[in-house]
């Protein structure tokens, strides 16, 4: 029912907003291939400066490949995430979820700076996130894959939008499931897209609840597993540094099935990790994934191919500059859109 009421509310706005010929309605259908005629380098120079971005900051491979989660719940694979605050808007880079801790903008500004020396004004920011998403994955040790392009940037962004969407990480497994099935994502893509978790690393900010006051005041998550819990006591002490970082897995920089063997020895790092172990829908798939690598690795590119199909089907354009809006602000007719949450279409 609200369902129906916003899809109408949200195409009788499109309809009736004048569109610059600069932008266009982000519902092109996705293809492999898309650069081949206008910037057949594309997809080389993306790599390239990944590769290299790797090697001055390892941990950059997995802070580049979270962006595409961030970016595509947050009203579809759009590049909204990348997005500065402006006088008239709030960002998504505000959000909890976000600020002090996503990192590596930068890459994503080096890439699209050789491409707009490359090509100008073709390759858009929201592909750059799935084309690097996608190099962090393999150059790490991961499985490789033809990713689909085509997409267009936004022309705005939103931090509430971020805060009621992006889960915490104290989130159970049931509030998992449902968050993803709205987007049409399986249990198993849930499972298989958490060992992102494979690689980079989490704040103590993130797990303070988790170790000293699940079960009571100093008390922790009864699940985590006796000696590694010392060990995370050592490294995230009460009232220590919350900025303190530890790996999300026993093998932070290799991504492969370790996460998975992590979460059956009750060694996750967050709560939403350990949880899937918990919770016999998602059990299931830990176990597969523990046991059997090339299985992960194949339910990973299928969840991040559905992933990278999440478009909102508003207005967008390609970005000169990832940050800001070709326009310098959002149009006013975009004030009050209602999130896309829910009416994203798969293509
Ligand atoms: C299932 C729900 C998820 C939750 C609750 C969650 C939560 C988190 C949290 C709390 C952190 C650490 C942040 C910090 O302490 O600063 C993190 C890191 C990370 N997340 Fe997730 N995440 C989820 C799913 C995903 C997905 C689907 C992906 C990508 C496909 C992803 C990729 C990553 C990566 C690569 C890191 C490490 C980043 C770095 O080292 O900079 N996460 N996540
Ligand atoms: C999961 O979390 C939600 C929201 O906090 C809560 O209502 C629910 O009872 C929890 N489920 C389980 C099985 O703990
Ligand atoms: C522990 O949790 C309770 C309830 O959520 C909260 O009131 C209290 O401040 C927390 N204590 C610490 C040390 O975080
Ligand atoms: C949802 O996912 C299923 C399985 O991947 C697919 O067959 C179906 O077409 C999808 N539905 C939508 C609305 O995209």
């Amino acid at each position: 029912m609200s369902f129906l009421f916003s899809s109408l509310a949200f195409l009788l706005l499109i309809t009736t907003t004048p569109s610059s010929p600069a932008t266009a309605t982000a519902t092109t259908p996705l293809r492999h291939g898309y650069y081949s005629a206008t910037c057949p380098p594309a997809e080389f120079i993306v790599r390239d400066v990944m590769r290299k971005s790797l090697l001055s900051d390892p941990r950059s491979a997995a802070s580049v490949m979270r962006f595409q989660f961030h970016d595509c719940f947050v009203n579809g694979c759009d590049g909204s995430m990348l997005l500065d605050d402006t006088d008239t808007m709030l960002g998504e880079k505000l959000s909890l979820s976000n600020i002090d801790s996503l990192r590596s903008y930068d890459v994503v500004d080096d890439i699209k700076a050789e491409l707009e020396e490359a090509c100008p004004g073709v390759v858009s920011c929201a592909d750059i996130i799935v084309m690097a998403s996608r190099d962090a994955v393999s150059l790490t040790g991961g499985p490789n894959w033809e990713v689909k392009l085509g997409r267009l940037d936004s022309l705005t962004a939103s931090q509430a939008d971020a805060d009621a969407i992006m889960p915490s990480p104290r989130a159970n497994a049931t509030m998992l499931i449902d968050l993803f099935a709205g987007y049409n994502l399986s249990v198993k893509d849930l499972v298989a897209l958490s060992g992102s978790h494979s690689i980079g690393k989490g704040r103590c900010f993130s797990i303070q609840f988790r170790l000293y006051n699940q079960s009571g005041p100093g008390r922790p998550d009864p699940a985590i597993e006796p000696r590694f819990r010392e060990k995370l006591m050592e490294l995230c002490p009460m009232g220590g540094d919350e900025s303190a970082t530890v790996g999300l897995d026993s093998t932070p920089v290799v991504f492969d099935n370790a996460y998975f063997k992590d979460l059956v020895g009750g060694r996750g790092f967050l709560n939403s990790d350990q949880t899937l172990f918990t919770h016999p829908l998602t059990r299931k798939y830990v176990e597969v994934f523990s046991r059997d690598e090339e299985e992960f690795f194949g339910a990973f590119v299928e969840g991040m191919v559905k992933m990278g199909d999440l478009q909102s089907g508003r207005p967008g354009e390609v970005r000169r500059n990832c940050r800001v809006a070709n326009g310098g602000r959002r149009p006013a007719e975009e004030e009050h859109l209602p999130p896309a949450f829910g009416l994203a279409r798969w293509i």
